[in-house]
């Protein structure tokens, strides 16, 4: 299994057009503090590449591994389908961008989906553009990723909460809006888990990551008090959806635990982790934790 690692900054990116904040500030003195959208490349199998959320990056994060570039016919490309964990706007807003496509696959939840017809009118949108294919994501058993290739990656989402993007706030209650992907590669027995958002660990997804050889999950917020102390919300991590990784209940005790490779992504601009001389780099290090960076390369 191949990951590359498009993007690892929560929405508005490092840095965030409006803010200057310190780390966005440091992100522009320093450009390779630089962080875009959160996202994932899967290859499902040869020339067959499918990213993990559509972010409002996904034209810079294509052209920024050679992988993702078409060729060699004149409107060919690598890049089969987009697969979605939530339906937040950091997540989705670059479905549009793929519009110049011949037709588009998405692999999403059912209540992403009508979040995406209903409330950002994707469909209709998209309908003179291109022909666009909504599949269902797999929620009970594995399925293959790519439905061309044969004995490749397989896929499962496990839902990890009902916590809806704000457009969609007064939508039905459902646990599947946001989702955790396991991806499971026959050939080599490895084992990804990708949690990007992260409202809750319930029992399910615990057992997930402990059979997980690489787990990749929610870094947004240091602490549960950092959206507050910094200004930019009244509300605390958990409140905005977000467990945090230091503190009682935080992600870095469960994750410390495990036997495998664990990761963050999807940063907050506010997260001291951003700074790479940030102390906060040694305390997740002890415990035998790594943050995500664009453009790594994951091989399971
Ligand atoms: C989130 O991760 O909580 C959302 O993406 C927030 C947002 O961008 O509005
Ligand atoms: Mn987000
Ligand atoms: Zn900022």
């Amino acid at each position: 299994m191949l990951l590359l690692v498009l993007g690892t900054a929560a929405g508005g990116g490092i840095p965030q057009w409006n803010c200057a904040c310190p780390g966005c500030s440091g992100a522009r003195a320093h450009p390779c503090r630089r962080r875009r959208h959160a996202s994932l490349a899967v290859r499902a199998g040869e020339g067959r590449w499918y990213v993990v959320n559509a972010t409002p990056d996904l034209g810079d994060q294509i052209e920024a591994h050679p992988g993702l570039h078409p060729g060699p016919g004149p409107r060919q490309t690598p890049l089969a389908g987009v697969v979605l964990t939530d339906a937040e706007l950091d997540h989705t807003l670059g479905i549009p961008r793929l519009r110049e496509a011949d037709c588009l696959q998405v692999l999403a939840t059912a209540p992403v989906r009508q979040a995406l017809l209903d409330r950002l009118h994707l469909g209709d949108v998209l309908t003179p553009y291109t022909s666009v294919t909504w599949r269902e994501l797999p929620r009970r058993g594995a399925e293959p990723l790519d439905a061309e290739t044969a004995g490749g990656l397989r896929i499962t989402g496990i839902p990890v909460s009902g916590k809806r993007p704000r457009y969609a706030a007064d939508a039905p209650d459902d646990d599947a809006w946001v989702t955790a992907l396991r991806l499971y590669d026959p050939a080599t027995g490895g084992t990804a888990l990708y949690a990007p958002a992260l409202a809750a660990w319930p029992d399910h997804f615990q057992r997930a990551a402990e059979e997980a050889d690489c787990v990749i999950v929610d870094g947004t917020f240091w602490d549960d008090e950092e959206p507050r102390r910094t200004g930019i919300s009244s509300r605390t991590a958990t409140g905005m959806g977000h467990l945090p990784i230091e503190g009682p209940g935080g992600t870095a005790e469960r994750l410390a635990r495990l036997s495998a490779r664990c990761l963050y992504t999807h940063l907050n601009n506010t997260n001291p982790l951003v700074d790479p001389a940030a102390p906060q780099h040694k305390r997740l290090a002890r415990l035998g934790l790594e943050v995500a960076h664009d453009g790594m390369v994951i091989e399971l």
